[in-house]
């Protein structure tokens, strides 16, 4: 017999190997298997009645009659099961323009509201049984959208608000002092206001409706007082989570340990839902809390004055105050101003205004008029928790953990990138200062925590937006270019080949997530992943496991390992 020369054979070999593996697509509404309008019954009938149906905000909005404040109050929208704060994250516009149906949007379709883990449990359960796409969302808060999806069955934990004291915290036969749990619903401010009323503070962020056992400390969670007490994942002593299996589980440092390990900043969203987080708490303080407004004429003259704030990195190091360095231009080349607000924890205001007085010494030298400044003693509650958040806009992020090292070796590189970055049109430059001190000393705790954090003195954020009549064809060409233009800027700020960035507040489409979002603790939170979560019911865009999924995550990708 005859054979073909082997070269001959090549092409079809290569054809053999190129083809993909079947992909597995989750089960999409219009499918044969969709759940029947029973089957979504019979799941209602299981959640006590709390299945409803969901529209996006704007359609929620429309309906209710919301006036313009609440369309833009975080905690209204709250309320809303479809809603995020930037509301492009509900338009499929986004990222298909071709499909010109946005009735439904990159919204779910239904949401259980729940308030006890065994509506979440029925939830999980009913999404495994029928394949379906899930999201997990608590405030729609989420600058990368990933508590929002298309054709999902949303787990929206909002009102899970259980707020639970004790003086001795027992976590596998040891006394972790005084802790706080809560239901993974409560916002920041309501925390702040429940722990103020025992004496008592946590590490928490600067926002009124970010949920503590969300996102947020799934990331890692930042704090103005950080410097002085670590990021708050660091101060988590234990979540209860419903896992994909259904089981409902206690995380902590002795029970589900690599779970307890991946929940601390291992990213949020990719490992079950959260129902609540116990905190740890401190006896309460005050703090000082020092605002300057400084003008700048041009892009030039901010960029200076960036060099300038650049030089003055460590003046806080001392007394471990925190510090955001708001830097907003009105577009290349005009003018700009910088907002700073400085928080020192037991100082008067007098030593705030001192604290910062070289700082706008040199400001002013490089240029800038120093419009006003202000220093006020609070308790700290009041600093951090605000009343309401600003919510219902169009927004993308970019942004970087940038180390001390770039601010002490190449302040010419930290005003050239404000230069760029203010050439190109970024509109605000969100700078926070709250690396180093106890940040930098916690990296002797084990936990998924970027190690980045642990080097960071500062997290530096670039934001772009655009008006709701910008045509989608447009606000793709924004996006990519934003992505494509300012990410390389920002990373070459900081000076290092594999600089990371803060997966809580960055740009979805960072190229390389993997190493940017979770650095050398990718290949432990696979593994993590794989055994809490084998088939991917939590999958989030730029998440853990999510290189294996499409951008929907609907159905895997060619050559992907995931279990179908
Ligand atoms: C105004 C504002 C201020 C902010 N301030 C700070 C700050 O000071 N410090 C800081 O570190 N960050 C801050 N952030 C960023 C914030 O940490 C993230 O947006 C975070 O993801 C919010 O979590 P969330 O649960 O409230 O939001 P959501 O949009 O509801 O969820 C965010 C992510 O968490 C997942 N998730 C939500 N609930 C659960 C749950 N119960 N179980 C499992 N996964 C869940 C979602 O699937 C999604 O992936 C701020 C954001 C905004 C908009
Ligand atoms: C679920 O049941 C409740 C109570 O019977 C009802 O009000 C609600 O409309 C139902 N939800 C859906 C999506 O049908
Ligand atoms: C865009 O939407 C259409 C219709 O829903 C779909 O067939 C197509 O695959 C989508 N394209 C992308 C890139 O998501
Ligand atoms: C969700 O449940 C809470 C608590 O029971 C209730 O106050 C709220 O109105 C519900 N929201 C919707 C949209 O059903
Ligand atoms: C709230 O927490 C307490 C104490 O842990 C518990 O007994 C109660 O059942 C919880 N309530 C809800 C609604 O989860
Ligand atoms: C603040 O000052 C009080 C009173 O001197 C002290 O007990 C407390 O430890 C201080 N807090 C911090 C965080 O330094
Ligand atoms: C400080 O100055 C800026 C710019 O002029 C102004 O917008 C702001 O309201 C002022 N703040 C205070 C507290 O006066
Ligand atoms: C990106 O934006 C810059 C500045 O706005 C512009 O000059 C450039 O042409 C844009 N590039 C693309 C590919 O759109």
């Amino acid at each position: 017999m005859l054979l073909p020369p082997f070269f001959l054979l090549l092409p079809f070999l290569a054809a053999l190997r190129a083809q993909p593996a079947r992909a597995r697509c989750r089960t999409q509404p219009g499918d044969a298997r969709f759940p029947s309008r029973a089957e979504w019954d019979r799941l209602n009938t299981t959640v006590a009645g709390r299945l409803i149906a969901v529209v996006p905000s704007a359609l929620a909005c429309a309906e209710a009659r919301c006036n313009d404040a609440q369309w833009s109050s975080a905690l209204f929208r709250d309320g809303i099961p479809g809603q995020m704060n930037a509301y492009n994250w509900e338009q499929l516009c986004l990222y298909n323009t071709t499909d010109g149906a946005c009735a439904q949007a990159n919204v779910p379709l239904f949401a259980i509201n729940a308030t006890l883990p065994e509506h979440v449990q029925a939830g999980v359960a009913f999404s495994a049984q029928h394949d379906l796409r899930v999201a997990i969302k608590s405030s729609g808060h989420d600058y990368l959208g990933r508590s929002t999806n298309r054709g999902a069955l949303l787990l929206w934990t909002q009102y899970m608000k259980n707020v639970t004291f004790t003086s001795a915290f027992i976590v596998g036969g040891e006394d972790q002092g005084s802790a706080v749990t809560v239901g993974s619903g409560m916002g920041l401010r309501a925390i702040y206001t429940a722990v103020q009323a025992q004496g008592k503070m946590v590490v928490g962020g600067t926002a009124a409706t970010v949920s503590a056992g969300g996102g947020y400390i799934q990331g890692a969670g930042h704090s103005a007082f950080s410097p002085m007490f670590g990021l708050a994942a660091d101060n988590v002593l234990q979540f209860e989570v419903v896992l994909a299996d259904g089981s409902f589980v206690v995380a902590n440092a002795v029970s589900h340990p690599d779970l307890f390990w991946a929940l601390r900043g291992g990213g949020a969203g990719s490992w079950g839902v959260v129902t609540s987080v116990t905190l740890r708490t401190f006896p309460t303080f005050t703090a000082a809390i020092h605002t300057a407004t400084v003008l700048f004429a041009s892009s030039a003259d901010a960029a200076a004055g960036m060099r300038a704030h650049a030089t003055h990195i460590s003046d806080y190091d001392t007394v471990r105050a925190g510090q955001y360095f708001y830097l907003f231009s009105n577009g290349p080349g005009e003018n700009a101003y910088l907002q700073l607000n400085t928080l020192v924890i037991n100082a008067s205001a007098d030593a705030a205004t001192q604290l910062v007085a070289p700082l706008l010494a040199d400001l002013v030298t490089a240029g800038g008029t120093l419009a006003n400044q202000s220093a006020l003693v609070a308790p700290a509650q009041a600093i951090v928790g605000f009343a309401d958040d600003r919510a219902g806009y169009n927004t993308l992020l970019g942004s970087r953990l940038v180390p001390l090292s770039a601010y002490t070796d190449a302040p010419d590189r930290i005003e050239e990138t404000y230069r760029q970055l203010l050439d190109f049109g970024v509109g605000s430059i969100l700078g926070h200062l709250l690396g180093g001190g106890k940040v930098a000393e916690n990296a002797v705790i084990d936990s998924a925590v970027h190690p980045k954090w642990r080097t960071a003195k500062t997290h530096v954020i670039a934001t772009t937006t655009w008006a709701d009549s910008t045509p989608a064809a447009d606000v793709l060409a924004l996006k990519a270019n934003f992505t494509a233009t300012v990410l390389p800027l920002l990373a070459a700020m900081t000076g290092e080949p594999d600089s990371g960035a803060y997966s809580n507040e960055a740009d979805v489409d960072e190229p390389n997530f993997r190493t940017t979002f979770f650095g050398a603790h990718y290949a432990r939170l696979s593994a993590i992943k794989a055994a809490y979560d084998p088939r991917s019911l939590f999958v989030v865009r730029a998440g853990v496991g999510s290189e294996l999924w499409d951008a929907d995550g609907m159905c895997t990708v060619a050559g992907s390992t995931a279990r179908v």
